[in-house]
């Protein structure tokens, strides 16, 4: 069998921590080369993974490598550019999360799948979790009714990515909502089979890590200056849907939570549930009972499945998971609750894709 030549494109953490590192497990990939604007980072990477070629600039190494396949690893506001013109120099892409910085971004990048007849796949690893499978499974065969409520959480005391990659918006887009609310919108809507939202009202905040003494206390990368945090720390969300369902959406990295909590709770007619631990509430003989699973779930390596699966898809020419229109939809929904937090008002979701 050919083998299906891949490149990277930003040669940085996620490149180095779990695109490249899987791709190197696959018989049939040639892991051809990799780009970063910063040339000591593709470099690197080119030596540690013995990968033969590396480039300053992505656009030649689009032209000279022909390759199948692409990863984008840049940050969200630079998926755009190194996603449109892979596809056009005819490549599948992988993107990473968010789909991109802003919604306009992620339509361009929608069109251009369409335009050139090329898969692109937003790389949301937590669509291999067992669990938000057994979920989704669950609200498909009826066990919860019609479901009214969701409750969205991705919660950190204290866990800021501290590097401009995420806390400067001219490079991220945005802070922990398209950080980490993108896992949570995506996981309620795929649990959900993507309902069709209708309005969206938000606040965001960026008291804690606008606190010189908080910033002095660091993230993740260190401390940083309040004047280079450009970002919200805190956002909150209320999405309503045609259906009449409901979506309470709350996602942070710095809070005095009583605990990080990721979760996903859904209340419907026949049934209540919720991801973490999963967990079925039900009414069985006219008593509450709670349904858990008895063993635990063996849960494969969801990066290494992403990359298997996006090869996969390379492979049979279809897009196996997250396809770009959720990618798309989900950014939908970010992006109202930040024009709605912007505005002080209640907002239309953007839906006719
Ligand atoms: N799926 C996950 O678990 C996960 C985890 C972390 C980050 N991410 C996502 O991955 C992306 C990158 O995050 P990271 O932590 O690897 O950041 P990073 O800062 O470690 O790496 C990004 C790299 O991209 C390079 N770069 C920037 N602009 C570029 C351009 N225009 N062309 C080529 N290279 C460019 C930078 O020089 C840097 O080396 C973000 O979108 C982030 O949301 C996903």
């Amino acid at each position: 069998m050919k083998k299906i030549r891949v490149g990277i494109i930003g040669s940085g953490g996620i490149a180095c921590a779990t695109h490249i590192p899987n791709y190197k497990k696959i018989e049939d990939v040639e892991l051809a080369a990799c780009a970063d604007v910063d040339i000591s980072a593709a470099k690197r990477a080119s030596k540690e993974f013995k990968i033969p070629h590396f480039y300053r600039e992505y656009e030649e190494m689009l032209e000279k490598e022909s390759l199948d396949a692409v990863s984008v690893c840049t940050p969200n506001i630079f998926h755009k550019g190194p996603a449109i013109a892979a596809m056009k120099a005819g490549a599948h892409v992988l993107t990473e999360k968010p789909m991109a910085g802003k919604l306009s971004d992620a339509k361009k990048m929608y069109e251009a799948s369409k335009k050139y007849g090329k898969i692109l796949i937003v790389g949301f690893q937590t669509r291999f979790r067992i669990d938000l499978n057994a979920l989704r499974q669950l609200v498909q065969a009826g066990e919860l009714g019609d479901v009214y409520y969701a409750r969205a959480l991705s919660l950190r005391r204290w866990g800021v990515p501290a590097r401009p990659t995420f806390i400067d918006k001219r490079v991220s887009g945005g802070g922990p909502l398209l950080d980490i609310g993108c896992y949570s919108v995506d996981m309620a809507m795929y649990a959900l089979g993507f309902p069709a939202p209708k309005k969206a009202y938000a606040v965001t905040y960026n008291r804690i890590c606008k606190d010189p003494s908080m910033a002095k206390k660091g993230g993740w990368g260190g401390p940083w200056r309040v004047e280079d945090f450009t970002v919200e720390d805190n956002a909150f969300g209320f999405v309503k849907f045609r259906n009449g369902m409901t979506m309470l959406l709350e996602t942070n990295w710095a809070s005095f939570s009583p605990s990080d909590a990721f979760n996903l709770v859904l209340l419907g007619t026949k049934g209540g549930a919720q991801l973490e631990p999963l967990e079925l509430y039900k009414d069985v003989l006219g008593k509450r009972v709670v349904v858990k699973p008895h063993d635990e779930f063996h849960q494969p390596d969801i990066y290494e499945q992403r990359i298997s699966k996006f090869v996969e898809s390379v492979r049979t020419g279809k897009p196996l998971f997250s396809p770009a229109i959720e990618g798309l939809k989900v950014q939908a929904i970010l992006d109202a609750t930040y024009r709605s937090a912007a505005q002080k008002k209640e907002v239309d979701v953007e839906w006719d894709f």
